[in-house]
């Protein structure tokens, strides 16, 4: 990982128990800040908190559903009330639900498939950012990533269509957020991920299928160079950038 210094923050990183949300939690405590870690899953996430306290660092852990708006109102207060305030924010839950699969396609969707993804997806970003920049523009402001993917730039990916249209709308609700807030000292940006090497994605893959047809470079995505870019938007480094959707995507989405 890229050196970053936090020391004095306090971030909060959602769906950090594993993948991405994990890298990015363990870069934010790497780098000094003390981390609320967010996830639906509490055996996981409480694991891992005490792994990086075992490790010298400040975590905390709040088991909740992000889809559910008094579970995000309370993630956003345990962050406060845990490390007293909030200074940066990973918004990383999203993924297939509802039954959704890799592949389902308009046709195939059914109403079930296309609420679980949006709702995972949509709603789950939507409600994370209403309450922590509730909190932000009161408190001086802060700085936010979401996550799309590079599913939504592709007219045929290898994800759902509900996916694909749920993480280019956070393309959208990365801009519009970031365009009502920013005067007021927030930022908001996103992190468009190829396919990234996480323990999940790896074990539903052949290892033909561990290079990416798509990447310019032929590798997957580590976690942690998620975790960079995420880190970087959140930083003093990229002070002057806003309403932007970063690919990191080994130059998938220049073909
Ligand atoms: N891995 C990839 O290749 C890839 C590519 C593009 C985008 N993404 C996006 O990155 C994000 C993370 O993906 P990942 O591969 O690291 O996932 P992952 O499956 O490894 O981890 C997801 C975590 O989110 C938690 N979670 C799920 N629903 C939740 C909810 N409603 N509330 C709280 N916690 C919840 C799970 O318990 C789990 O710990 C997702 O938004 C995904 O769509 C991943």
């Amino acid at each position: 990982m890229v050196a970053h210094d936090f020391e004095g923050k306090v971030a909060l990183v959602t769906a950090g128990a594993s993948g991405i949300g994990a890298a990015t939690a363990l870069g934010f405590a790497s780098a000094g800040a003390a981390v609320l870690i967010a996830d639906i899953n509490e055996e996981d996430g409480s694991a891992f908190v005490e792994q990086l306290r075992n490790a010298g660092h400040r975590a905390a852990f709040f088991g909740g559903d992000v889809t559910l708006e008094e579970d995000v109102e309370a993630m956003v207060a345990a962050a406060v009330k845990t490390f007293g305030g909030l200074d940066c924010a990973a918004n990383i839950v999203g993924g297939m639900d509802g039954g959704d699969f890799p592949g389902n396609y308009v046709v195939e969707s059914t109403v079930e498939q296309w609420d679980g993804t949006i709702v995972a997806n949509l709603r789950a970003t939507w409600l994370s950012l209403k309450h922590e920049i509730t909190y932000m523009l009161d408190h001086g402001g802060g700085s936010i990533v979401n996550i799309s993917s590079l599913a939504a730039y592709l007219g045929r990916s290898d994800a759902s269509v509900a996916y694909a249209v749920a993480k280019a709308g956070i393309i959208q609700l990365t801009k519009t957020t970031a365009s009502l807030y920013g005067a007021q000292g927030v930022r908001v940006n996103a992190v468009a991920p190829g396919l990234t090497a996480t323990e999940g994605v790896k074990a539903s893959l052949t290892p033909e299928q561990q290079i990416p047809r798509g990447h310019v470079i032929p590798r997957m995505v580590e976690p942690s160079e998620i975790a960079d870019a995420i880190l970087w938007l959140c930083s003093d480094g990229s002070a002057m950038v806003t309403g932007q959707t970063m690919p990191v995507d080994g130059g998938w989405s220049a073909r």
